[in-house]
């Protein structure tokens, strides 16, 4: 940097000799004090520039333009730019007495070598003969000119003004410069509007110091300051970028975000730094966020938007600084030396540049373009394809030898309004076709594998197929077709079906029906390609291995297409920092998933993660804005536990499992007793042939534990140890059991299963448990963790019997148990309820009967109405965040109905219906619940829970459950108690 600071001086030197005596290390100060023009002169005929004592910023002179006839007429200099480096250049003007308010402005003209004359605005103001207004301005040029000239200009073409103190400061790298604002200077320095808005330095309101800029008379919710930055970034660089709003004068509220404004060739793109986010009256709301630069442009502008309105704001404290970014690692493995696929990784197009490019070559042997193949990246007009950004993607991917997924030819999203506009089936599958046609055969011989189709699969309709626009125009025709047009336009290419969610049982099958079937008509379905968009706990890597081991038995190839691992379960939680303990434990995830994809290789041609690094991870923006960490190195592109858990665990600390043990007294017999059943068993993973699953209870007597172990071959040295606070309880295969150490009385059972045996023991108890399963052959799985008390889990019963939905309770209820709602998870008394639940085919009914005497509808948020919820888990899964037919049925008093449950709720929305009667004291709730997704039978078991809302005008005042004590059965299904159909 020093270098190149000192080559821009001596640049300087020699292109302008009659350097001013007070310019300081590089910069350029006119400051006119010596008596010369420093070597300014007129622009125009009839113009005159002279020295003058009559009016001065600073010291006793200034420089004065008369004798103008015409706007572009005034001062100017042969300027001391050089190309390439930018510069910021300040000035004070002023008109002379009796000269009305102008625009005085200053200006570069420069010929571009081949090119005409160009004109280009530094920094302007209004200026008044009241005072010295203040101009400034960055400028960089990056072409070859002739002719360089800074000059002062005026709106008014017969003005007369004077100029004084002008300094052109370089910037040393101008990329590498922090460019701020404070507006202290009463200025709006640099920044303009985008349209017609106003902006003023303002002392009304200030984030620091005592001025801020006032942004009033937008008129877009585009509209507003912006802060020209061309010059100030490179590409491939990233960037800080923060600033503070405020809302402006009468506004109440609004939502404000920090965009950038992107040109090459002159077409413009929009980007979001920070998403519009909530501003709340009177308070300064930071927007931050970080910026790559991943294109060349000729324009280039940060600026503030809202997401509707015009409402006026204040801005301060902006900056923008550039991010050194660490060095990749080189003393570390390969990832694509270490597994025996293709190892992948989605890519955008910043990825590709700097140290992203670098870790990319270095441990990938795959990409994915993450969005750059999308239908509104490749064709956005019908017709009109652009192929920049896929290209450059593809060129990157062929440079360096990797292969490519080429994402996605037909999917229900990212897709533009005219592919379906006036579209009869005819007309979609032509636009289709074509769109298919174009793609595969400009990337012929290049992308190795398509997604031909994306996400087509819904398992919550009947036939198992989403209702995309694309399916309800022309039903299954639109996979046959982009699959046949793929395969002619490149009979080499492989060609996928992509779907999410492949890993759950009941979408697991409904792919698989419909690739069965579509492969049995003779559709060209080379593979299915299973995107694994996993979390922290959920699903197992054993439902990924069954998924796999599905789709073998259709002979197609598969792929993971998009993993990661989502540090939260639900769709609303957000760490500031993420717990280093939850990375270890996400290690240990990776690891069990990279040992079924090793374990299947030879079903897996490769795995593709979906981002190279967690700072580009779309996880960070879906479903919500949050920090996540979802993959195998750090926002600074460092290895994390999850490198280590696919190429090393033996570098992973030791993983930290947390269990609860509800209080329960199981018969120690080798029987899986119905109290078991209450609860999942916690998965311990498959090493060689060989997995369990455990469970613990508690009780006066010590700790229950249970091991479901799988493992089809019997040795003579098949065993469980539990290790309890350093005592190990040993439980074979043969029955035989020993406590090395303990004298208390060890109780233990085994008894055979269809894959393997079960073993059920008491010991003692303790909080530091380890569970090891070893088979003779000496594979050995184990769970490491905390064992910790809990309530029991509680169970109750529904009758097999059809209630009228009416409200009325008739007689058929006291057929079921009653429960009652006395777990407060907030305030200690108010309403609560008599439950029973009834059943038939395949609807749970439940009556509440709740005791409320005084009843509100008044908040705006249904859970803070008199309200009852019922929670309803099909298949009993007790997992950490909702599965997506996992229901929150919630019924207003009034019988109004809001549901809630995974992000879009879709399996469950429709399924309930309820009527409602107020009555003395109280009111009635009677609920029918279509759980279509599961047979139920005598016996089946539910996860449930009820709660009631106890509301007092606008707030919720008290809320109680029947099981759930967390607070957060709405998010987690984990502490529901069970429903036992009987
Ligand atoms: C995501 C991209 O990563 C984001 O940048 C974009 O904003 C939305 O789409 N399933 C898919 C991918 O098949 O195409 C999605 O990619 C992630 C979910």
């Amino acid at each position: 940097m020093r270098t190149l600071r000192a080559l821009v001086a001596a640049a300087l030197l020699c292109l302008v000799p009659a350097l001013s005596a007070h310019a300081a290390a590089a910069d350029l100060t006119y400051d006119f004090e010596n008596g010369t023009t420093q070597g300014w002169g007129p622009r125009g005929g009839g113009v005159s520039v002279t020295v003058t004592p009559d009016a001065a910023h600073g010291g006793t002179s200034s420089l004065l333009t008369t004798g103008r006839t015409a706007t572009w007429h005034g001062a100017s200099i042969a300027a001391p730019f050089v190309r390439g480096v930018g510069y910021t250049v300040t000035a004070y003007a002023r008109q002379v007495s009796g000269s009305p308010a102008a625009t005085i402005a200053l200006t570069v003209q420069r010929t571009p070598t081949g090119g005409s004359t160009t004109y280009e605005r530094v920094a302007a103001a209004t200026v008044t003969d009241g005072g010295w207004t203040r101009l400034s301005g960055s400028y960089l040029f990056t072409a070859e000119s002739t002719d360089v000239q800074l000059y002062a200009e005026s709106s008014d073409a017969t003005g007369e003004f004077y100029l004084d103190d002008i300094v052109v400061t370089p910037l040393g790298d101008p990329t590498r410069e922090p460019v701020a604002s404070d507006f202290e200077d009463g200025t709006a320095q640099d920044w303009a509007p985008r349209a017609a808005a106003t902006l003023q330095s303002s002392a009304e309101a200030a984030h620091a110091g005592s001025r801020s800029l006032a942004v009033s008379g937008r008129s877009a919710s585009w509209d507003g300051p912006a802060l020209n930055v061309l010059g100030r970034m490179a590409k491939g660089d990233k960037y800080a970028l923060s600033v503070w709003v405020r809302l402006g004068p009468e506004a109440t509220a609004g939502r404000l975000g920090l965009s950038i404004e992107r040109r090459t060739g002159g077409t413009p793109s929009y980007e979001r730094v920070v998403s519009p986010k909530e501003v709340t009256a009177g308070e300064w709301v930071q927007l931050s966020g970080t910026y790559t630069l991943a294109y060349d442009v000729d324009f280039l502008s940060v600026y503030v938007e809202s997401d509707t309105g015009t409402f006026p704001f204040y801005l301060d404290d902006f900056s923008m600084k550039y991010i050194q970014p660490k060095p990749i690692q080189t003393d570390i493995p390969a990832l694509k030396d270490k597994v025996p696929f293709v190892m992948g990784s989605a890519l955008t197009r910043p990825d590709a540049l700097g140290v992203h490019g670098e870790l990319l070559a270095r441990h990938f042997s795959g990409v994915t373009p993450g969005n750059e193949l999308k239908w509104d990246a490749t064709e956005p007009r019908e017709g009109e394809f652009t192929f920049a950004d896929g290209d450059f993607l593809v060129d990157f991917a062929t440079r360096h030898g990797m292969t490519i997924r080429g994402h996605t030819l037909a999917w229900h999203s990212q897709t533009p309004d005219w592919v379906f506009q006036n579209a009869d089936k005819e007309l979609l599958l032509k636009r289709l076709e074509t769109h298919v046609r174009t793609l595969v055969t400009r990337y012929k011989g290049k992308i190795a594998a398509w997604d031909v189709v994306n996400e087509v699969v819904d398992e919550n309709q009947p036939d198992g197929l989403r209702r995309s626009k694309w399916y309800e125009i022309a039903g299954l025709d639109f996979i046959r077709t982009a699959f046949r047009v793929a395969r002619e336009a490149d009979p080499d290419a492989k060609l996928f079906i992509n779907d999410y969610n492949t890993e759950f049982p009941r979408k697991r099958e409904a792919l698989y029906a419909l690739v069965k079937r579509l492969k049995a008509e003779g559709v060209p379905i080379d593979g299915v390609g299973h995107q694994l968009h996993l979390n922290i706990e959920h699903p197992p890597a054993s439902s990924v291995e069954a998924t796999i081991e599905r789709f073998a038995t259709l002979g197609v190839d598969q792929q993971i297409t998009e993993l990661d691992v989502s540090v939260y379960t639900d769709f609303v939680s957000s760490y500031d920092t993420i717990p280093p303990e939850l990375l270890v434990q996400q290690g240990h995830r990776y690891k069990e998933l990279f040992d079924v994809f090793r374990r299947q290789a030879a079903k897996l041609s490769s795995v593709t993660v979906w981002g190279e690094s967690d700072d580009v991870s779309w996880l960070r923006s879906w479903p919500i804005p949050r920090l996540n960490a979802p993959l195998l190195f750090d926002d600074d592109l460092q290895a994390k536990p999850a490198y280590w858990g696919v190429v090393d665990s033996s570098r992973l600390a030791p993983p930290m499992r947390r269990l609860e043990a509800p209080a329960g007294t199981p018969k120690v017999d080798g029987r899986r007793d119905l109290e078991w059943d209450l609860l999942p068993d916690s998965p311990i993973a498959r090493v060689g042939d060989v997995s369990a699953g455990f469970q613990a209870r508690s009780s006066g007597k010590g700790l229950y534990v249970l091991a479901e172990v799988s493992d089809p071959t019997a040795g003579k040295d098949d065993r469980v140890t539990f290790t309890v606070d350093g005592t190990p309880y040993v439980v074979k295969r043969t029955g035989s059991s020993y406590a090395v150490g303990w004298t208390g009385g060890l109780k233990a059972a085994v008894r055979p299963t269809p894959t393997g045996y079960r073993v059920e023991a008491l010991i003692a108890p303790g909080t530091d448990v380890d569970v090891t399963v070893s088979d003779s052959a000496g594979a050995s799985t184990s769970w490491t963790g905390k064992v910790t008390t809990a309530p029991a889990v509680k169970l109750t019963s529904a009758a097999h019997r059809t209630p009228v939905l009416d409200g009325a309770v008739d007689r058929v209820w006291s057929a079921a148990p009653e429960i009652r709602t006395a777990t407060w998870i907030q305030g200690t008394s108010g309403a609560t309820a008599k439950v029973r639940s009834l059943w038939s085919g395949s609807t749970l009914y439940v009556l509440a009967q709740v005791a409320d005497p005084m009843l509100s509808e008044e908040s705006p948020n249904p859970w803070e109405q008199d309200s009852v919820e019922i929670f309803v888990d099909p298949g009993n899964g007790k997992t950490k965040g909702y599965e997506d037919d996992d229901g929150q049925y919630r019924i207003s008093f009034s019988g109004r109905i809001t549901v809630g449950g995974t992000f879009d709720a879709g399996g469950v929305k429709d399924h309930v219906k309820a009527v409602t009667r107020t009555v003395p004291g109280g009111y009635v709730v009677e609920a029918a619940i279509e759980l279509p997704t599961i047979t139920l039978a005598p016996g089946t078991l539910l996860g449930f829970d009820a709660q009631v809302n106890d509301a007092s005008g606008t707030a919720r005042t008290s809320a109680v459950t029947w099981n759930d004590a967390t607070g957060r059965s709405y998010l987690d299904t984990s502490h529901w108690g069970v429903l036992r159909l009987v």
